[in-house]
């Protein structure tokens, strides 16, 4: 038996569109197969629009369940490394904002920590009983674990753990040395590594916790005068995607954030770093506030995202360097298999722009030489 509702819309198709042959002015008329073809025919367009129809409103229905809350920052324990500064000090105020009990802010810099922490005590809600803590420590030190059992003696175990710190570095290939590949991937990864090693064991005990990496663009696309950082970056998408397949069955759940160029004193730094051709193909994207990063951050966490990206250039880019990560929703996976195509296809002229830029650059630089 059919539903009401879809017997009474495909009766009024059946009245409805270019009829090829005297259509069937009833339900009952339709007993097989070769009955539905014949109502698909005679129905024409109007059928193929009411196809459609139904598949958005389907699509936008799982859509919206994909917007709800699978975890909830409020009253957690969140520890940000590289949280004195940036994105991770973002990270910091908008996990304050929503409610988390106790945000631990880890960074070498004890002056910063102190500053940054007074900026974010002024956001303390004080019936909620927050506080912030700051340890100052190198996340590449071999004496972290002993630091951060220090740092965390008396506070409630970590739930939450946001790997921010991170350096950055831009150079062509020839003019970056092994020793510049070495510091990117010790603090990069291993810097991402060693916090993560250090709090996992507790997580696991209780069976619940949430562990974010800040990758960037540039773990996901070529992008000039990065090999080193983007070599970095692509190994910490690499480790968060192993790391959730090993996880999951613990009730940990795994992210990756690629954010694009956003405005922090990092930024500020690379910017005198940056050649002509690093520079015109940054001009194809804008500069994210840290703010909003931060809170697209919050906000993945809170869904159980694993990739979490950034406005629509970090979506479309999502999509396409979307591989064999892990499916957080039917609606992700479905908008996926869709646009992967026509993505691909913009992709494409991105990146023919970008050699394009290569190209013209190093021949204005050879006239100019
Ligand atoms: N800004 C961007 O455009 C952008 C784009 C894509 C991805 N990202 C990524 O986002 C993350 C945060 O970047 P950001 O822009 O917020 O940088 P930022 O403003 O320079 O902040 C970096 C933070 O990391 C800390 N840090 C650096 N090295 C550390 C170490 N060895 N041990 C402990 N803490 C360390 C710094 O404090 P101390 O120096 O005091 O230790 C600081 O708190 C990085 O992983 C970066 O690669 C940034």
């Amino acid at each position: 038996m059919m539903p009401g509702w879809l017997d009474s819309v495909l009766t009024y198709l059946l009245q409805w569109g270019p009829h090829h042959d005297p259509p069937k002015q009833n339900m009952d008329d339709i007993d097989d197969l070769e009955d539905v073809f014949e109502l698909m025919f005679s129905c024409g367009w109007g059928l193929v629009v009411a196809i459609f129809v139904l598949l958005l409103l389907f699509w936008l229905f799982l859509y919206l369940l994909s917007l709800r809350n699978q975890y909830n920052l409020a009253g957690k324990h969140v520890l940000i490394t590289g949280g004195s500064s940036g994105i991770g000090k973002a990270v910091a105020k908008e996990a304050l904002l929503r409610g988390a009990e106790v945000v631990t802010i880890l960074a070498r810099n004890e002056e910063k920590l102190e500053a940054t922490k007074s900026e974010l005590e002024r956001l303390i809600t004080p019936k909620l009983d927050q506080r912030v803590n700051t340890i100052s420590a190198d996340v590449c030190s071999e004496e972290l674990q002993e630091e951060l059992e220090i740092g965390l003696s008396g506070l409630p175990p970590v739930d939450v753990l946001i790997n921010s710190a991170g350096i950055t570095f831009t150079a062509s290939f020839q003019d970056t040395t092994p020793q510049d590949f070495e510091k990117q991937l010790q603090v990069n990864v291993l810097g991402s590594v060693r916090p993560t090693k250090v709090l996992l064991p507790d997580m696991i005990e209780k069976q619940q916790g949430r562990i974010v990496f800040i990758s960037s663009m540039a773990g996901q696309t070529a992008l000039y005068g990065y090999t080193a950082y983007s070599a970095s970056k692509y190994a910490v998408r690499g480790l968060a995607e192993v790391l959730d397949m090993e996880l999951k069955v613990h009730n940990i759940r795994v992210s990756v954030s690629f954010p694009p160029d956003t405005d922090t004193p990092m930024l500020q730094g690379e910017l005198g770093q940056r050649s002509p051709i690093v520079k015109a193909q940054a001009g194809f994207g804008s500069v994210f506030k840290a703010e909003s990063v931060a809170r697209d951050i919050c906000r993945g966490i809170e869904r159980g995202k694993f990739l979490i990206t950034h406005g629509f250039d970090g979506f479309l880019l999502g999509v396409i360097a979307t591989g064999m990560s892990p499916v957080y929703h039917w609606a992700t996976l479905i908008t996926e298999v869709v646009c992967l195509g026509l993505f691909r296809l913009v992709g494409c002229v991105y990146i023919t722009l970008f050699y394009n830029i290569v190209r013209r650059e190093t021949k204005k630089a050879k006239k100019q030489n």
